[in-house]
């Protein structure tokens, strides 16, 4: 007798939503198919659910993109399990990292990680250096660097080999779309290519974005994202150190989407901001110390007195370090 298994089962027009938050939850079986009838679904779950089942069929195996690298490419079966089992996706460019026993291999291994996973170029990815966070990268297949990321409805285009996209802050740029900026002023210091300023124009109703990057490369990158999706009579994009800048004191809000001793430019953020408003500052702290590492940079920034709205984090960066952002409100 075949064994009962957990599901839940509700009307079809639930299925989305209970999809969505099963998979939230990581309670979605995934080793076994969905079954629908005309109006309902039996969805298949770890634990928990509503009901029992025996009758819904094993999902056919399907390899996984890296279980197909393992499987196409041609080096020694001993150092197969040394294959790195991630990599970053910035548009047609692959980034992975390999350690030195595969280095003699690097071509076979850029060219099948670039036929399975349908990419054009494939580099090594080395440390990011520098105030201005260039990549230092090694072409293993392919040759073009530079390239269009589509997320979350904005196209970034960049060169990867001159400069970086981190996708570990995804959530943070989907976070910064979404935050109710309509008629805002807003002052992004560290706009790079647009990483935060793009997805708040693209998806949010702001008056003006002034987008200020000291890197020319970045700029010019920047500019051309303001076109390619449509927002250059939103963002204004000035090249230079942001602290040379007193054009405004009438900001909004100030994006800080840099992490190195942020709080060296907040008395720059509270000018642009003249009294009131919000400044979304990212730094580092450590595991366990994240409230008052925050306090410290504060102060040091010269803020005693804000409403500390959220803080969130948004990566590890190193062991017991994290990248986190903090909501601060000035003065209202
Ligand atoms: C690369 S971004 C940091 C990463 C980004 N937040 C992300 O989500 O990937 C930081 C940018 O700030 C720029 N930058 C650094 N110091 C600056 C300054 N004083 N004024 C203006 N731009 C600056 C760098 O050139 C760089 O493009």
């Amino acid at each position: 007798m075949k064994e009962k298994r957990p599901v839940i089962k509700v009307p079809k027009k639930e299925g989305e939503r209970t999809l969505k938050k099963l998979k939230k939850e990581e309670r979605l079986d995934t080793e076994r198919l969905i079954k629908q009838s005309d109006n309902e679904l039996v969805i298949p779950v770890i634990k928990g659910g509503n009901d029992l089942s025996d009758d819904l069929q094993k999902k056919p195996y399907q390899p996984t993109p890296f279980e197909k690298v393992k499987i196409s490419i041609d080096i020694p079966e001993r150092l197969k399990a040394r294959l790195p089992s991630r990599w970053e996706r910035i548009g047609n460019v692959l980034l992975i990292k390999l350690p030195d026993e595969l280095m003699e291999y690097k071509n076979i291994i850029g060219a099948s990680y670039a036929r399975v996973l349908d990419a054009d170029t494939v580099a090594l990815q080395g440390d990011i250096v520098g105030r201005t966070r260039e990549p230092i990268i090694d072409i293993i297949h392919g040759s073009d660097t530079e390239t269009i990321h589509l997320e979350n409805r904005v196209k970034f285009k960049l060169d990867t080999a001159k400069l970086m996209f981190s996708s570990g802050n995804i959530d943070e740029r989907i976070r910064m779309s979404k935050v109710d900026i309509r008629d805002d002023v807003v002052v992004d210091m560290f706009a790079g290519i647009g990483y935060f300023c793009l997805p708040m124009a693209v998806h949010g109703s702001p008056k003006n974005i002034y987008a200020l990057e000291i890197n020319p490369t970045a700029i010019g990158y920047l500019k051309e994202n303001c076109v390619i999706n449509g927002v250059d009579h939103i963002v204004s994009p000035i090249l230079g150190d942001n602290r040379d800048f007193s054009f405004r004191s009438d900001a909004d809000r100030v994006v800080m989407g840099y992490l190195h001793n942020t709080w060296i430019y907040l008395p720059k953020a509270l000018e642009f901001l003249g009294g009131e408003g919000i400044i979304h500052f990212h730094t580092l702290v450590e595991e366990g110390n994240i409230a008052r590492d925050t306090m410290i940079q504060l102060e040091r920034g010269g803020i005693d007195d804000a409403e500390i709205k959220d803080i969130r984090k948004i990566k590890s960066y190193a062991p017991r370090i994290y990248h986190v952002v903090v909501d601060i409100e000035i003065g209202r």
